[in-house]
């Protein structure tokens, strides 16, 4: 008997030792080795990625006549005390008043006027589209505010930044080519209930995929609005362009580029210092955003160059130690699809980059996720031959980030061999949260829409290239 226990103890003990092996066995070969390339092996379940249906929860219109709906925030000027609320109006074009006051002073309320405006588009005729912009608010502060009028007007908050400053911490979501799916609704909803709350999200453009629709459904647009309503009411959505948002189609007698877009998400652009409602800048806590347009001329003597160039020289990262960079469509990306597509883009402002110590560029367009190694790839020149990317601290982590879950699906080809630039990739929908810490610490998070929940599955730290520029591509 008592020998019986003996043995089935050391069997016992022998089995949890051999599950302990076999559990440092793959905790090893999934940990990326120094320059390691992974290709995560997680196969998601497939499932279809189609729009959520007309009559959707998410769809729905809030009841009463002409209730503003469709409400979304961006800010407002260049540093965090000013926002631009829009909303919608269908029954008649209404107030464009927006009340609004500090949740310190009820009693103080405040009214700004803003404007309407209405679009058509092919046989198509919008809302009345309402941009309100209000200025001048405290730091750090809870707002409230009301749009619309009698008992059908409705009230939001959103709560503004922290004054710029070289140790605030703040923290933003990372969105891509979202779409109105139920895929897109699970990454919405994963980004909403992530207990890393982001504060404002960086969006790397492609909105509602209304042009995937016959005749460009404009109605997709209104739809996307309301879809994404519960979380762009209350905090500021940062808009970048992306090709489904160009709605060029002279087949449709449609040739004003960006028509939907730029009529329902202004930005604080300023005409002056040459940037427009397709490339801008704000600054934000500790971060200075820059926002470049994939489909707009970018090479030599273009506007958005110009612009680009005098922009980069003002970042002060004494002031803003984190320097962020937007776009649609990548500058490095290892899928077969839209593959070196940016390269107009790459040829012009990556040497830019590398030499302004870019912390971070976050890109859409490829639905995957991928994140690189800091690298770059400017030696080269007609006869040079040195055409290989190489390691190269000054440079920034591209990130990939398409991966909102829109109706085309994801993207799934890839290039093989990984290229070693490439630190970890994989196909499947999700949200990113980029996290300030202070001027020497970020943390990048990439969280796929797992089964029914978010699941972390990739991040790193970012050490900042101006203020702490050790290497950081192992700290995974
Ligand atoms: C627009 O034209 C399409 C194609 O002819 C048609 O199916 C649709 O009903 C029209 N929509 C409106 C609002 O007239
Ligand atoms: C809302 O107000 C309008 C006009 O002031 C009135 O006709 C309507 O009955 C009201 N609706 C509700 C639900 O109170
Ligand atoms: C979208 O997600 C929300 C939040 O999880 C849920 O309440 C809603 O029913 C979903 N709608 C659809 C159409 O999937
Ligand atoms: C990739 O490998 C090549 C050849 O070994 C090397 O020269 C290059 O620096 C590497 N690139 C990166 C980004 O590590
Ligand atoms: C910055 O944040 C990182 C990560 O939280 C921390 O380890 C580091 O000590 C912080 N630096 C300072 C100066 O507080
Ligand atoms: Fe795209």
């Amino acid at each position: 008997m008592v020998l019986f226990l003996e043995a089935k103890r050391v069997l016992s003990w022998l089995a949890s030792l051999i599950w302990l092996l076999v559990l440092l066995i793959t905790a090893t070969s999934i940990l990326p080795c120094n320059g390691g390339s992974i290709t995560s092996s997680y196969v998601r379940k497939l499932e279809e990625s189609e729009d959520m249906p007309y009559d959707s929860d998410v769809f729905r219109s809030p009841p009463g006549y002409n209730a503003p709906q469709q409400v979304h925030i961006t800010q407002g000027d260049s540093e965090g005390r000013g926002v631009i609320v829009s909303w919608v109006t269908v029954d008649e074009a209404g107030s464009n008043k927006v009340v609004y006051w500090n949740e310190k002073s009820k009693k103080n309320k405040k009214e700004a006027e803003g404007y309407v405006t209405t679009y058509k588009y092919y046989n198509y005729t919008s809302g009345y589209i309402h941009h309100c912009t209000i200025k001048g608010l405290e730091f750090s502060s809870k707002y409230y505010y009301m749009v619309g009028t009698g008992n059908s007007s409705r009230t939001f908050w959103f709560k503004t930044p922290p004054p710029i400053g070289v140790d605030v911490p703040y923290t933003f979501g990372l969105i891509g080519d979202l779409g109105q799916t139920f895929d897109s609704n699970n990454t919405l909803t994963h980004y909403e209930q992530n207990p890393t709350k982001g504060q404002a999200v960086l969006y790397v453009g492609d909105l509602s995929y209304a042009d995937e629709h016959p005749f460009s459904d404009n109605r997709k647009w209104d739809s996307w609005g309301r879809f994404v309503e519960r979380s762009v009411a209350y905090q500021p959505w940062i808009w970048t362009a992306g090709n489904h948002d160009i709605d060029y189609a002279p087949d449709l007698g449609e040739t004003v580029s960006f028509k939907p877009f730029t009529t329902r998400y202004p930005v604080p652009y300023n005409n002056a210092e040459g940037s427009s409602q397709l490339w801008y800048s704000i600054k934000r806590a500790s971060a200075h955003i820059i926002v470049l347009s994939s489909y707009s001329a970018c090479a030599k003597y273009t506007p958005q160059y110009m612009w680009l160039q005098k922009e980069l020289e003002k970042v002060d990262r004494k002031v803003t130690p984190w320097l962020i960079v937007m776009m649609h469509s990548p500058l490095y990306n290892s899928y077969n699809y839209h593959y070196m597509e940016a390269d107009t883009m790459r040829v012009v402002y990556e040497s830019w980059f590398v030499q302004h110590k870019v912390d971070i560029v976050f890109a859409g367009h490829v639905h995957a996720y991928e994140r690189s190694y800091r690298f770059s790839n400017v030696g080269y020149n007609l006869i040079n031959r040195n055409c290989t990317p190489v390691k190269d601290l000054s440079a920034p982590v591209y990130i990939t980030i398409g991966d909102g879950g829109n109706l085309e699906g994801l993207t799934t080809q890839l290039t093989e061999p990984q290229p070693n630039y490439s630190a970890f990739r994989e196909p499947s929908y999700g949200h990113g949260i980029f996290d300030i810490k202070n001027r020497t610490h970020a943390y990048f998070s990439w969280h796929r829409n797992h089964e029914g929940y978010a699941m972390k599955a990739d991040s790193t730290w970012l050490f900042n290239r101006y203020w702490y520029p050790a290497d950081d591509s192992n700290t995974s």
